[in-house]
């Protein structure tokens, strides 16, 4: 996903602007560039530099010809329309106007017809068409504070933009619709960001621009406006986030750091959803969830995508199972097209780890159309999606930088157990000691997760052999089947090793057929009462050449001794909690294949942190 980083500044811009869009990497990207109004006497020029590939590219350009100015703008571009190149890369110049873009401008073509007898493209991208918008609109002798006004009410899409003027000195442009986008302030200077943690090395003092909000911004001033133009405030939020949960400290890559926090992360978690000392779960009410009452709720929707989809099915064993609660799991983008039969005393729940996910977001603001109670389970409280549902419920994971997910996957399983305890009890599904067996039982996961972590070394080992593969399979039953397409996606978005999950049961109505010598099968199986069945599943791909690795406990390798070629046993852990400690291990097994494999594991190819495109 692209990332904006803009200065008014009272000092030079240029490295501050390169230090923010480093900040911005986990998002995922494939050319950078910055412009900046530099001054030469009384005279200025709109100036840039852009270049393909990391930012250690663009420093380059920057070191061969230097740029620098009180005022600019920056970008990380994630490409969708118009190849990944310099040429294409933001920012984009027409006439005195520079500008850089995050999200889909849909209506450009039509945009750029009304332009082309008047203006020279030189990009294929939507972008290039607002800056032409607005510099065509100071030619009519707009302010370029009107002229960016009235260009905005021309596009259609989504979309965050940062514009600069030359001859406009010292104000920056900024508006977000559909695509997040904050104001810091600062010092006698303020700046606009794609996000928090983008400016976290320039303000903690953040405005997050709602929804059609745009904006004027000087050294010394912030003039917000809504769609109509109305001037309008907007909260300022201390950002606590510190700069280092944004570092990657002696860890050798972000997703490591984020897999190693899990034992702290699930207990932030964790702290939030349950009463430990009573050893009771907080109700809706604790929760500050008034309005919601799991007692009048016939169903659950969820909605997500990727691995919080994965979140999701794992969650559907534990509403059912806990609370006798319907749910029903979609992924976010055929959510809506689907038509979904929603029934009225329902609530759609939404998960997500930014927050900002187009397709998820979507459905959330389909099922509010509906007249839905929405609820949103997210990493970032202030995030669209977060501010947006009726209630906004927190996985208090921490900023997340690797793009795989791996902290918010365990942080998001534990709030949903929660969820789901919390619903068992408020519809009487279960008795007091039955909470406290699960409250028990949710406790114990930082420690759990903590011994798993310790098995790192013997699963960087097996990690080797699956690196070679070409295809692998992850199975597993019941919780694990949700747990085993996970598995596989972590493998595949940073090893780029082609990985299939799939319900153990299933495997034998076809896709065993592309079982041979040697297919590395992965089986997700502790000893609960699945597990001999997995098993039988297990020795039918055996007995066709696969090369089993059985992740269970003591008991289960007791079980299977000489039937797997490799066997990893976690510790010992309740049946509702399994997942939440499992997922230890297939992130682990995915981490060291991608290292071994040498691919980009925390910014792999094509991916971003979140998708804010549909
Ligand atoms: C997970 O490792 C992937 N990066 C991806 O599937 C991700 O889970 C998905 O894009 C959803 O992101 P969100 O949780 O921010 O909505």
């Amino acid at each position: 996903m692209c990332g904006i980083i803009g200065i008014a500044g009272t000092q030079p811009v240029t490295d501050r602007l390169v230090e923010g869009l480093k900040r911005l990497e986990y998002r995922g990207y494939d050319s950078a560039g910055i412009a900046v109004i530099e001054k030469l006497g009384q005279q200025t020029q709109l100036i840039r530099r852009r270049a393909k590939g990391k930012i250690v590219n663009l420093e380059k350009q920057i070191e061969l010809e230097p740029a620098d100015g009180m005022l600019g703008i920056a970008h990380t571009r994630w490409a969708t329309h118009g190849a990944p190149n310099e040429t294409n890369a933001h920012p984009h110049f027409a006439g005195r106007v520079g500008l850089v873009h995050n999200g889909i401008i849909e209506n450009f073509t039509s945009l750029r017809e009304d332009l082309k007898s008047s203006r020279t493209f030189v990009t294929e991208t939507d972008t290039e068409v607002v800056a032409h918008l607005i510099d065509e609109a100071m030619k009519s002798g707009l302010s370029g504070k009107d002229a960016f006004a009235q260009s905005l009410k021309k596009l259609t899409g989504a979309f965050a933009l940062g514009v600069i003027i030359d001859g406009v000195d010292g104000q920056l442009f900024a508006a977000r619709r559909g695509s997040p986008l904050a104001i810091g302030l600062g010092e006698n200077e303020n700046y606009i960001g794609s996000d928090a943690i983008a400016l976290a090395s320039l303000s903690t003092r953040i405005i997050y621009l709602e929804e059609g909000d745009w904006a004027v911004i000087t050294t010394d001033s912030v003039e917000i406006f809504d769609a109509d133009d109305n001037p309008v405030k907007r909260d300022i939020t201390i950002v606590t986030g510190s700069l280092a949960a944004a570092e990657k400290g002696n860890y050798r890559h972000f997703m490591l750091k984020e897999i190693y926090e899990q034992p702290e992360s699930v207990s932030h978690t964790l702290t939030h959803y349950v009463d430990a000392f009573n050893h009771k779960i907080k109700t809706t009410k604790q929760l500050k969830l008034s309005g919601l009452d799991f007692k009048d709720i016939e169903r659950v929707s969820l909605v997500a995508c990727g691995t919080a989809a994965y979140a999701a099915y794992v969650a559907k064993y534990w509403f059912e199972q806990i609370a006798n609660l319907p749910v029903d799991v979609d992924i976010a983008s055929e959510f809506r097209y689907r038509k979904p039969a929603l029934i009225k005393n329902s609530i759609t729940m939404v998960v997500s780890q930014s927050g900002e996910t187009a397709d998820t977001l979507a459905a959330l603001r389909y099922a509010q159309q509906k007249g839905l109670q929405t609820a949103a389970l997210v990493n970032v409280m202030n995030s669209t999606m977060g501010r947006e549902a009726d209630f906004a419920l927190p996985i208090n994971a921490g900023p997340e930088i690797g793009v795989a997910s791996t902290k918010a996957f365990t942080s998001q399983l534990t709030a949903l157990l929660s969820l789901a305890i919390c619903a068992g009890v408020e519809r009487g599904h279960i008795n007091a000691a039955q909470e406290r067996g699960l409250i028990e039982a949710l406790t114990q996961m930082p420690r759990l997760i903590a011994e798993t972590l310790t098995l790192d070394s013997e699963i960087e080992t097996l990690a080797h052999d699956l690196s070679k593969a070409k295809n692998a399979f992850y199975l597993g039953r019941g919780l694990h089947f949700p747990l085993a397409l996970e598995g596989a996606l972590k493998l595949k978005e940073i090893s780029y090793v082609h990985a299939e999950g799939y319900a153990a049961g299933e495997l034998k109505h076809g896709p065993i057929a592309l079982i041979e010598e040697g297919t590395p099968v992965i089986v997700i199986a502790p000893t609960d009462e699945l597990f001999e069945k997995t098993v039988s599943n297990m020795q039918e791909v055996s007995t066709r050449g696969a090369k089993i690795l059985l992740i269970t406990d003591k008991e289960g390798a007791l079980k299977t001794k000489g039937m797997a070629d490799a066997t990893l046993i976690c510790p010992e852990v309740s049946v509702e909690t399994a997942p939440i400690v499992y997922a230890v291990t297939i992130q682990l097994l995915a981490y060291h294949a991608a290292v071994h494999l040498g691919t980009d594991v925390d910014q792999p190819r094509n991916l971003a942190k979140s998708v804010t495109v549909e």
